[in-house]
């Protein structure tokens, strides 16, 4: 690709950003489309945060993603937020329009684009979530609006799974979520949304020793490695199983429309897995 002074700039921020794979997966998307942009990624220290923000808009940038330590803090300087950035609290992309940056959380509307494209649905589910982290408070948000049944959260600090399930009891109007240590018992969807089982702790199954029902479809967020002990474990045990590859890309993909203000095709998906294929496995 030929970058020129009209090419749009975007961007990640982040401490550190040396392992990511957001580059990667974008301009793979801008070149496949034919998009006149490029993404790079930012290693900003805590105290050059604002300093590097202010530089985006200086700069002219369309906007930027934002990952760990920064989603929480850069939720708190933008002007505004959308409806659900403002349940979760957290941000993970920024567009700048006029000078006015507006913030949006994609991770929970990644992972929920991610499950459409295999086919499966939340509504009327029952869903255990193991975690209630930043990922668990997006995907719950967006699972609830999707129409699940009942959302069970069970995590390793039972009082922070029982303030999840009340931000999302509070979000619905209606009591679907609740704090449990109960992973099993009837699960449609069991989805770990905790770091158990990333890289380097690749042996760690937030499942191990439990018997699953076949029916449960069995979801791990971690994607490096993309095939986790958990999902191994499961499959072992007759379960459909979906990899954190996907939420990656939905989220990205979420990101990129957010930016454009259009929908990407869905044939955009396989050439981002393709990519993604060479370095993770
Ligand atoms: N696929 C994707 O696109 C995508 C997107 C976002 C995040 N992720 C992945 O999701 C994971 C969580 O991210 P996050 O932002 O939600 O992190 P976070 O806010 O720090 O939450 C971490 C969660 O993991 C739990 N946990 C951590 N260590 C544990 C242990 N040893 N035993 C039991 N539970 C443990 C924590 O429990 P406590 O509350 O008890 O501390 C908490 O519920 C990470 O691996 C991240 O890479 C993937």
């Amino acid at each position: 690709m030929q970058i020129t002074t009209a090419t749009k700039l975007v961007g990640l921020i982040g401490h550190p950003v040396a392992h990511s794979l957001s580059p990667v997966l974008h301009n793979s998307v801008y070149q496949s489309l034919g998009l006149d942009m490029v993404y790079h990624a930012f290693d900003v220290t805590p105290d050059k945060l604002e300093t590097a923000i202010d530089g985006f808009l200086a700069l002219g940038f369309l906007g930027f993603n934002v990952t760990i330590p920064y989603k929480e803090k850069v939720y708190n300087i933008l002007e505004s937020r959308d409806a659900e950035a403002q349940i979760i609290g957290a941000v993970n992309t920024v567009k700048i329009e006029n000078g006015i940056l507006k913030g949006y959380n994609t991770d929970g509307q990644g992972f929920i684009m991610h499950m459409k494209n295999l086919g499966y649905s939340f509504y009327g589910k029952d869903v255990v979530i193991l975690g209630a982290g930043g990922a668990a408070r997006a995907i719950g948000i967006y699972i609830a609006k999707e129409g699940a049944a009942s959302i069970r959260i069970v995590n390793r600090t039972f009082h922070k799974a029982d303030i999840l399930a009340g931000v999302i009891n509070d979000y619905m109007e209606r009591r679907i979520a609740k704090a449990s240590s109960d992973i099993l018992s009837n699960a449609d969807f069991i989805i770990n949304t905790t770091s158990l089982g990333m890289w380097p702790d690749i042996e760690s199954n937030p499942l191990k020793g439990l018997t699953l029902s076949k029916h449960s479809v069995v979801c791990d967020i971690v994607y490096n490695p993309r095939h986790t002990a958990m999902l191994k474990y499961a499959r072992q045990q007759g379960c459909k199983t979906c990899d954190g590859v996907g939420m990656l890309i939905g989220q990205a993909v979420r990101a990129i429309e957010i930016w454009l203000e259009y929908s990407l095709p869905k044939n955009i998906w396989d050439k981002m897995n393709q990519e993604i294929g060479k370095v993770i496995f």
